[in-house]
Protein backbone atom coordinates (compact mmCIF):
# COMPACT_ATOMS: atom_id res chain seq x y z
CA UNK A 1 0.00 0.00 0.00
CA UNK A 2 1.27 3.59 -0.82
CA UNK A 3 1.28 5.58 2.22
CA UNK A 4 -0.27 8.99 1.91
CA UNK A 5 -0.23 10.00 6.05
CA UNK A 6 1.79 7.82 9.19
CA UNK A 7 0.55 8.13 12.56
CA UNK A 8 2.72 6.95 14.82
CA UNK A 9 3.76 7.23 18.35
CA UNK A 10 1.57 9.92 19.24
CA UNK A 11 0.10 10.89 22.57
CA UNK A 12 -1.54 14.43 23.97
CA UNK A 13 -2.34 14.63 27.26
CA UNK A 14 -4.54 17.93 28.80
CA UNK A 15 -3.42 18.67 31.89
CA UNK A 16 -2.22 15.14 32.57
CA UNK A 17 -5.29 13.21 30.89
CA UNK A 18 -3.99 11.30 28.31
CA UNK A 19 -6.49 11.78 25.36
CA UNK A 20 -3.93 10.25 22.58
CA UNK A 21 -1.47 7.56 24.10
CA UNK A 22 1.12 6.07 21.67
CA UNK A 23 -1.18 6.53 18.50
CA UNK A 24 -0.16 4.76 14.99
CA UNK A 25 -1.63 4.23 12.22
CA UNK A 26 -1.37 4.46 8.36
CA UNK A 27 -3.78 5.57 6.09
CA UNK A 28 -3.11 4.81 2.04
CA UNK A 29 -3.32 7.44 -0.40
CA UNK A 30 -6.51 5.82 -1.93
CA UNK A 31 -8.52 4.71 0.58
CA UNK A 32 -11.66 5.01 2.71
CA UNK A 33 -11.22 4.65 6.36
CA UNK A 34 -13.85 4.40 9.43
CA UNK A 35 -12.34 5.31 12.32
CA UNK A 36 -15.08 4.46 15.43
CA UNK A 37 -14.98 4.25 19.25
CA UNK A 38 -16.68 4.76 22.52
CA UNK A 39 -17.00 8.79 23.72
CA UNK A 40 -13.85 9.97 24.70
CA UNK A 41 -11.60 7.53 22.74
CA UNK A 42 -9.98 10.33 20.88
CA UNK A 43 -11.05 10.34 17.64
CA UNK A 44 -11.77 13.93 17.31
CA UNK A 45 -8.71 14.69 19.16
CA UNK A 46 -6.82 12.72 16.31
CA UNK A 47 -8.23 14.84 13.51
CA UNK A 48 -7.58 17.66 15.69
CA UNK A 49 -4.06 16.30 15.80
CA UNK A 50 -3.46 15.62 12.16
CA UNK A 51 -4.54 19.17 11.04
CA UNK A 52 -2.49 21.52 13.71
CA UNK A 53 -5.41 22.24 15.78
CA UNK A 54 -3.77 20.44 19.03
CA UNK A 55 -0.45 19.90 19.32
CA UNK A 56 1.16 16.06 19.71
CA UNK A 57 3.46 16.15 22.94
CA UNK A 58 5.17 12.82 21.01
CA UNK A 59 5.51 11.15 18.23
CA UNK A 60 5.63 11.23 14.20
CA UNK A 61 3.07 12.60 11.68
CA UNK A 62 4.38 12.41 8.39
CA UNK A 63 2.77 13.09 4.99
CA UNK A 64 3.31 12.46 1.56
CA UNK A 65 6.09 10.57 -0.58
CA UNK A 66 8.81 12.51 1.47
CA UNK A 67 7.53 12.01 4.78
CA UNK A 68 7.22 15.51 5.64
CA UNK A 69 6.62 16.03 9.18
CA UNK A 70 3.42 17.97 10.13
CA UNK A 71 4.23 18.46 13.51
CA UNK A 72 4.59 21.85 14.19
CA UNK A 73 2.88 23.19 11.37
CA UNK A 74 -0.19 25.40 10.87
CA UNK A 75 -3.39 24.81 10.43
CA UNK A 76 -3.71 26.83 7.39
CA UNK A 77 -0.19 25.70 6.17
CA UNK A 78 -1.32 21.54 6.35
CA UNK A 79 -4.66 22.53 4.68
CA UNK A 80 -2.46 24.10 2.09
CA UNK A 81 -0.66 20.77 1.85
CA UNK A 82 -3.84 19.11 1.24
CA UNK A 83 -5.63 17.84 4.08
CA UNK A 84 -9.38 18.95 4.53
CA UNK A 85 -11.68 18.78 7.49
CA UNK A 86 -15.19 18.82 8.01
CA UNK A 87 -16.88 19.14 11.37
CA UNK A 88 -19.97 18.15 12.26
CA UNK A 89 -22.04 21.76 11.75
CA UNK A 90 -22.37 22.50 8.28
CA UNK A 91 -20.88 25.85 7.47
CA UNK A 92 -22.49 27.16 4.35
CA UNK A 93 -22.88 30.19 3.18
CA UNK A 94 -26.69 30.51 3.91
CA UNK A 95 -27.56 33.74 2.22
CA UNK A 96 -25.54 32.37 -1.12
CA UNK A 97 -26.77 29.77 -3.41
CA UNK A 98 -25.74 26.33 -4.16
CA UNK A 99 -23.57 27.50 -7.21
CA UNK A 100 -22.06 30.55 -4.86
CA UNK A 101 -21.13 28.88 -2.51
CA UNK A 102 -19.29 25.69 -4.86
CA UNK A 103 -17.57 28.68 -7.23
CA UNK A 104 -16.98 30.33 -3.52
CA UNK A 105 -14.66 27.01 -2.73
CA UNK A 106 -13.22 26.70 -6.19
CA UNK A 107 -11.93 30.73 -5.96
CA UNK A 108 -10.61 29.58 -2.15
CA UNK A 109 -8.15 27.30 -4.07
CA UNK A 110 -6.69 29.60 -6.68
CA UNK A 111 -5.57 31.68 -3.35
CA UNK A 112 -5.34 35.26 -3.04
CA UNK A 113 -5.13 36.36 -6.70
CA UNK A 114 -8.03 34.65 -7.55
CA UNK A 115 -10.29 35.93 -4.91
CA UNK A 116 -9.30 39.67 -6.63
CA UNK A 117 -9.99 39.07 -10.38
CA UNK A 118 -12.55 35.83 -9.95
CA UNK A 119 -15.15 35.96 -12.85
CA UNK A 120 -16.44 32.51 -13.16
CA UNK A 121 -16.00 31.35 -16.41
CA UNK A 122 -18.36 28.66 -18.15
CA UNK A 123 -15.43 26.04 -17.50
CA UNK A 124 -15.49 26.81 -13.65
CA UNK A 125 -19.83 26.91 -13.96
CA UNK A 126 -19.85 23.47 -15.96
CA UNK A 127 -17.56 21.96 -12.46
CA UNK A 128 -19.54 23.36 -10.30
CA UNK A 129 -22.54 21.51 -12.13
CA UNK A 130 -20.57 18.36 -12.39
CA UNK A 131 -19.67 18.42 -8.69
CA UNK A 132 -23.36 19.44 -7.75
CA UNK A 133 -24.24 16.03 -9.46
CA UNK A 134 -22.26 13.75 -7.52
CA UNK A 135 -23.39 15.60 -4.36
CA UNK A 136 -27.10 15.47 -5.07
CA UNK A 137 -27.46 18.90 -5.54
CA UNK A 138 -27.86 19.36 -9.72
CA UNK A 139 -31.28 20.22 -9.01
CA UNK A 140 -30.69 23.15 -6.92
CA UNK A 141 -28.20 25.09 -7.82
CA UNK A 142 -29.93 28.52 -7.38
CA UNK A 143 -31.05 27.54 -4.28
CA UNK A 144 -29.80 29.66 -1.11
CA UNK A 145 -28.18 27.71 1.03
CA UNK A 146 -30.12 27.96 4.02
CA UNK A 147 -33.21 26.96 2.51
CA UNK A 148 -31.45 23.13 2.06
CA UNK A 149 -32.66 20.52 4.37
CA UNK A 150 -29.79 19.80 7.29
CA UNK A 151 -28.12 16.76 4.89
CA UNK A 152 -28.34 18.82 2.14
CA UNK A 153 -26.42 21.45 3.84
CA UNK A 154 -23.54 18.32 4.89
CA UNK A 155 -23.23 17.23 0.96
CA UNK A 156 -22.97 21.11 0.00
CA UNK A 157 -20.00 21.30 2.62
CA UNK A 158 -18.57 18.09 1.63
CA UNK A 159 -18.81 19.01 -2.08
CA UNK A 160 -16.92 22.31 -0.94
CA UNK A 161 -14.13 21.00 0.14
CA UNK A 162 -13.77 18.41 -2.60
CA UNK A 163 -13.53 21.14 -5.07
CA UNK A 164 -10.28 22.10 -3.64
CA UNK A 165 -9.28 19.20 -4.07
CA UNK A 166 -7.90 17.76 -0.63
CA UNK A 167 -5.38 14.63 -0.80
CA UNK A 168 -6.55 13.62 2.73
CA UNK A 169 -10.61 14.36 4.24
CA UNK A 170 -11.25 13.88 7.79
CA UNK A 171 -15.25 13.99 8.24
CA UNK A 172 -16.28 14.06 11.82
CA UNK A 173 -19.89 12.32 12.53
CA UNK A 174 -21.10 12.93 9.02
CA UNK A 175 -24.83 10.95 9.59
CA UNK A 176 -25.56 12.68 12.59
CA UNK A 177 -29.01 14.08 12.41
CA UNK A 178 -30.25 13.16 8.74
CA UNK A 179 -33.00 10.93 7.44
CA UNK A 180 -32.28 7.09 6.85
CA UNK A 181 -32.76 8.40 2.95
CA UNK A 182 -29.63 10.93 3.74
CA UNK A 183 -27.23 8.68 5.30
CA UNK A 184 -27.39 6.51 2.00
CA UNK A 185 -26.68 8.99 -0.30
CA UNK A 186 -24.02 10.12 1.97
CA UNK A 187 -22.15 6.98 1.87
CA UNK A 188 -22.74 7.01 -2.11
CA UNK A 189 -20.85 10.21 -1.90
CA UNK A 190 -17.84 9.03 0.40
CA UNK A 191 -17.55 5.97 -1.29
CA UNK A 192 -16.76 8.01 -4.72
CA UNK A 193 -14.56 10.46 -3.21
CA UNK A 194 -12.61 7.94 -2.09
CA UNK A 195 -11.61 6.97 -5.45
CA UNK A 196 -9.57 9.65 -5.83
CA UNK A 197 -8.29 10.39 -2.56
CA UNK A 198 -8.28 9.56 1.16
CA UNK A 199 -11.14 9.97 3.46
CA UNK A 200 -11.55 9.38 6.86
CA UNK A 201 -14.60 9.11 8.15
CA UNK A 202 -15.54 8.98 12.01
CA UNK A 203 -18.69 7.68 12.89
CA UNK A 204 -20.80 5.86 15.70
CA UNK A 205 -24.11 4.61 13.52
CA UNK A 206 -22.65 1.04 12.70
CA UNK A 207 -25.63 1.02 9.95
CA UNK A 208 -23.49 4.09 8.38
CA UNK A 209 -20.21 2.40 8.98
CA UNK A 210 -21.23 -0.69 7.36
CA UNK A 211 -22.70 0.77 4.12
CA UNK A 212 -19.36 2.32 3.73
CA UNK A 213 -17.59 -0.92 3.29
CA UNK A 214 -13.97 -0.08 4.34
CA UNK A 215 -11.25 -0.89 6.44
CA UNK A 216 -12.34 -0.10 10.51
CA UNK A 217 -9.99 1.26 12.93
CA UNK A 218 -11.02 1.19 16.66
CA UNK A 219 -9.82 3.58 18.91
CA UNK A 220 -9.73 3.33 22.80
CA UNK A 221 -8.76 5.69 25.01
CA UNK A 222 -6.68 7.46 22.67
CA UNK A 223 -4.80 4.07 20.90
CA UNK A 224 -5.56 1.79 18.41
CA UNK A 225 -7.52 -1.30 19.85
CA UNK A 226 -8.42 -3.42 16.86
CA UNK A 227 -8.51 -2.71 13.04
CA UNK A 228 -10.24 -4.60 9.81
CA UNK A 229 -12.98 -4.83 8.38
CA UNK A 230 -16.24 -4.32 10.46
CA UNK A 231 -17.15 -7.79 10.94
CA UNK A 232 -13.62 -8.25 11.79
CA UNK A 233 -13.56 -5.80 14.38
CA UNK A 234 -16.85 -6.62 16.44
CA UNK A 235 -16.22 -10.20 16.88
CA UNK A 236 -13.13 -9.11 18.57
CA UNK A 237 -13.72 -9.85 22.40
CA UNK A 238 -11.49 -6.37 23.41
CA UNK A 239 -14.02 -4.60 20.78
CA UNK A 240 -17.41 -6.20 22.41
CA UNK A 241 -16.56 -5.40 25.93
CA UNK A 242 -15.16 -1.90 25.40
CA UNK A 243 -18.63 -1.03 24.16
CA UNK A 244 -20.60 -2.77 26.49
CA UNK A 245 -18.46 -0.98 28.98
CA UNK A 246 -16.54 -3.74 30.56
N1 LIG B 1 -9.06 20.62 24.44
C1 LIG B 1 -9.25 19.67 25.37
N2 LIG B 1 -8.99 19.90 26.69
C2 LIG B 1 -9.17 18.96 27.62
N3 LIG B 1 -9.60 17.71 27.35
C3 LIG B 1 -9.87 17.41 26.08
C4 LIG B 1 -9.72 18.36 25.02
N4 LIG B 1 -10.07 17.76 23.85
C5 LIG B 1 -10.41 16.50 24.18
N5 LIG B 1 -10.30 16.29 25.51
C6 LIG B 1 -10.56 15.00 26.19
O1 LIG B 1 -9.90 13.99 25.48
C7 LIG B 1 -10.68 12.81 25.42
C8 LIG B 1 -10.92 12.41 23.99
O2 LIG B 1 -11.84 13.32 23.42
P1 LIG B 1 -12.34 13.24 21.92
O3 LIG B 1 -13.23 14.42 21.73
O4 LIG B 1 -11.19 13.12 21.02
O5 LIG B 1 -13.18 11.90 21.93
P2 LIG B 1 -14.10 11.28 20.77
O6 LIG B 1 -13.60 9.91 20.52
O7 LIG B 1 -14.16 12.21 19.61
O8 LIG B 1 -15.50 11.20 21.51
P3 LIG B 1 -16.99 11.38 20.92
O9 LIG B 1 -17.36 10.08 20.31
O10 LIG B 1 -17.81 11.67 22.14
O11 LIG B 1 -16.98 12.52 19.94
C9 LIG B 1 -11.95 13.11 26.19
O12 LIG B 1 -11.82 12.61 27.51
C10 LIG B 1 -12.02 14.62 26.18
O13 LIG B 1 -12.71 15.08 27.30
MG1 LIG C 1 -15.66 13.31 18.72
Amino acid sequence: MSTLLEVSGVSVSFDGFRAISNLSFRIAKTELRAVIGPNGAGKTTFMDIVTGKTRADEGRISWGDEGTSLRGLSEARIARMGIGRKFQKPTVFEDQTVQENLLMALKNKRGVFGVLFYRPSDRDLDRVAEWAGEIGLADHLLRKSGELSHGQKQWLEIGMLLAQDPRLLLIDEPAAGMTPQEREKTTDILVKAARTRAVVVVEHDMDFVRRLNCKVTVLHEGSVLAEGSLDHVTANQAVVDVYLGR
